[in-house]
């Protein structure tokens, strides 16, 4: 039997709305939030209400929308002065990933082809909440695409590890790392996922664990320090994560802990696989030594899991992702294909198919 995937939406367009999950809430509550303003907007982001590369790609092209729709321009040149100023502003909200950069500049390009096109302050705006929603349809489209091609690396039976939130919450449907355990699950094979928690905001307890448990599918939640045991009882055939931003030479930003987990990948000999959308792709930054990597507030950690569980005044270092050498990735897959090592000329060829 055939098994359909509705997960639920982080970012809806609706009765002209910015609608988001709030993420921060999951699982224990299901709350929506209406976004009224870009301050909202941006503060979602920041506060990682949404989060999730390609969804916040999708929610600051909505925010830019949600900034200037009420904005009484005199001429097309003050509207166009005001989208970039709005696209400025989301674009400080979160660092790293490059999705983000990527959707801003297609609502900026996007009011800019329409001014050339002679259009009038009205439609404009229009046009940028056809951006945003294109932006969204086609997310889905490529993460079904990356699901596809990922599938051709996993077989009935098999055990997969993932990390962090690369689901159906932090894209428009499917995930990227989880595509192809949702399109497995569509075909009847038997997948058993590992979650890693992923301190210390726990995207993976609160949010791989929990989308993938709903949708039916065999998943095991553990903490970041069991994957190496998890590795040598030989439950794992494969890694797969999702990703911030891919460097030009194929280095990978994800969730930290990632690149632990690709060195204890590399030391079990199991292949340890990026799903990446070409959105994630950012080739004007050379290496991982350019990826710029957000560091977040010490109270993450010293008042995580809801009380306080560290000295109040500890000295903290928080980084938000690290970097894999891309020496330790067996194969990127995109919505175009997969592609494995030297990178530097593949990626290029790819963004250019
Ligand atoms: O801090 P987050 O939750 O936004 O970090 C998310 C990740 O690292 C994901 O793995 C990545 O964005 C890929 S999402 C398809």
């Amino acid at each position: 039997m055939t098994k359909t995937y509705e997960p639920l939406q982080s970012v809806r367009w609706d009765n002209n709305e910015l609608i988001l999950l709030d993420q921060t809430k999951l699982p224990e509550e299901t709350e929506f939030l209406i976004l009224q303003d870009v301050q909202q907007v941006w503060d979602a982001i920041e506060r990682l209400k949404v989060r999730g590369a390609p969804a916040i790609g999708i929610t600051a092209a909505y925010g830019v929308y949600v900034a200037i729709r009420n904005f009484e321009a005199a001429t097309v040149d003050e509207l166009l002065a005001e989208v970039k100023k709005q696209a400025d502003y989301l674009a400080t909200s979160r660092p790293t990933a490059v999705n983000l950069f990527w959707a801003l500049d297609r609502m900026v390009h996007r009011a800019e082809t329409a001014a050339t096109q002679g259009e009038s302050v009205s439609e404009i705006k229009r046009s940028l909440l056809g951006e945003a929603q294109d932006i969204q349809a086609e997310d889905e489209a490529v993460c079904r695409a990356i699901g596809e091609h990922a599938l051709t690396l996993f077989s009935d039976g098999m055990g997969v590890l993932t990390h962090c939130n690369a689901g159906g919450l932090a894209t428009a449907k499917y995930g990227t790392a989880t595509a192809p355990m949702y399109l497995a699950h569509e075909k009847g094979w038997n997948i058993k996922v590992f979650a890693d928690e992923t301190r210390p905001v726990l995207q993976g307890a609160r949010l791989t664990a929990y989308e993938l448990q709903q949708a039916g599918i065999d998943v095991t939640l553990i903490c970041d320090n069991m994957a190496a045991k998890v590795m040598s009882n030989g439950w794992v055939q494969a890694v797969i994560v999702g990703t911030d931003r891919v460097a030009a030479n194929g280095d990978v930003a994800n969730k930290i802990g990632t690149y632990g987990l690709a060195v204890l990948a590399r030391a079990h000999n199991i292949p340890f696989y990026v799903a990446a959308p070409l959105s994630s792709i950012d080739v004007k930054t050379p290496t991982g030594k350019e990826i710029p990597i957000e560091e977040r507030e010490a109270d993450e950690i010293i008042h995580g899991l809801g009380r306080q569980v560290a000295p109040a005044d500890i000295k903290v270092y928080n980084p938000a992702f690290d970097v894999t050498p891309h020496e330790y990735v067996t194969a990127i897959i995109t919505e175009k294909g997969i592609i494995r090592a030297p990178y530097t000329e593949k990626l290029q060829a790819l963004l250019q198919k």
